[in-house]
């Protein structure tokens, strides 16, 4: 018999609800948060805010958007953490008073484990893309850079990771330096397409493992700017397009060093990205190029996926409820999560 699951996710700055039939999706919708865009980054508490306003019209428009009815959902899961402590509290209360009132199991689920498993997200029952286990997955968003090895659906372990700011955070912290608005990172991307990435050069971490390290690149970028500023003001305004290229460069020839790396040690070749940063297409093309160097079988999230969204969190919760992992309503969201 087939299992509709509804997930919720609100642990940073979007609220999102989305409907899964088995591993089919029916329905994924986003409400995104603008309100932040003048403040550089998100305000947790103007978040928390949003997301009360929020959850009931996406929850809404996600049962009638699949076509189906309430008494249809077998189950309800929603991130427990790691996020923003008032964000996690409004998708995390809204859970249990749904769970309450329909009578229906609650599945906790981790953001993290989410963005990985979003690469079994079905778009039809004919989709047949899905990384085969073990596999490797490079997560990295505003608050993440890891190498995850998965084992299964809900055996996974980091065995990389970031020792300080994670990739999503030096694409931000370094366009706030050069005047770009926040979120950074797509608006990088779409500059350096334009660039030469061989035109400047940044320092790259020395770090032992399969670790990561970006304030040093940070740091050294925000010298060379105040740098190259002091001989011309309009170095920037100048220079734009091969600055963003030299810097996506050099962050994603960090990322690929460390992934090669884990992939040559444990022999693993099937090979997936996730997380918010990689809607990159830096990113995206040069993990397809060394796809074919080395022959790995790559896996790229549609578009969709790659941000923070609730179908991740309803197909991790139908793993969970297949091994009937339920919480009860004495559960509490956590802001530092563990993976
Ligand atoms: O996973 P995500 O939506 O949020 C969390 O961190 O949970 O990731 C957001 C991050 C931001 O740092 C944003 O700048 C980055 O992903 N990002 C990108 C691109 N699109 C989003 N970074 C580089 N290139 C992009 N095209």
């Amino acid at each position: 018999m087939s299992v509709i699951i509804l997930g919720i996710e609100s642990s940073c700055d979007d609220t999102s609800a989305a409907v899964i039939k088995d591993e089919v999706i029916l329905s994924n919708v986003v409400a995104n948060q603008d309100v932040h865009q003048a403040y550089g980054g998100v305000v947790p508490e103007l978040a928390s805010r949003a997301h009360q306003q929020n959850i009931i019209p996406v929850v809404d428009k996600a049962i009638h958007d699949a076509g189906i009815t309430k008494d249809q959902i077998a189950a309800i899961a929603f991130t427990r953490g790691p996020g923003l402590m008032g964000s996690l509290l409004v998708g995390t209360s809204f859970a249990k008073g749904f769970a309450l009132a329909n009578d229906l199991p609650l599945i906790e689920v981790n953001h993290l484990h989410a963005h990985v498993l979003a690469h079994f997200i079905k778009e039809d029952e004919q989709d047949a893309n899905q990384p085969k286990f073990p596999f490797l997955c490079l997560l990295v968003s505003g608050g993440n850079s890891q190498i995850v090895l998965v084992r299964d659906h809900l055996n996974m372990e980091i065995i990389g990771q970031t020792i300080d700011d994670a990739a999503g955070e030096a694409f931000d912290k370094c366009a706030k330096v050069m005047g770009l608005p926040y979120p950074g990172g797509p608006l990088i991307d779409k500059l350096a397409a334009e660039g030469n990435p061989d035109m400047f050069s940044f320092s790259k971490p020395n770090i032992p493992d399969y670790n990561y390290s970006f304030s040093g690149l940070k740091t050294s970028f925000l010298y060379f700017l105040r740098d190259e500023l002091k001989k011309d003001t309009d170095f920037i305004e100048k220079n734009k397009k091969d600055i963003c290229a030299s810097l996506q460069k050099t962050i994603i020839d960090v990322l690929m060093k460390k992934l090669i790396l884990a992939a040559k040690d444990t022999g693993i070749k099937e090979v997936a990205l996730a997380g918010g940063v990689s809607a990159n297409t830096g990113l995206r093309d040069r993990l397809t190029n060394l796809a074919d160097e080395l022959g790995w079988k790559t896996y790229i999230p549609k578009f969709a996926y790659t941000t923070d969204n609730a179908a991740m969190i309803a197909i991790n919760g139908y793993y969970k409820y297949l091994n009937r992992e339920f919480v009860n309503q004495e559960v509490a969201p956590f802001a530092r999560l563990v993976f």
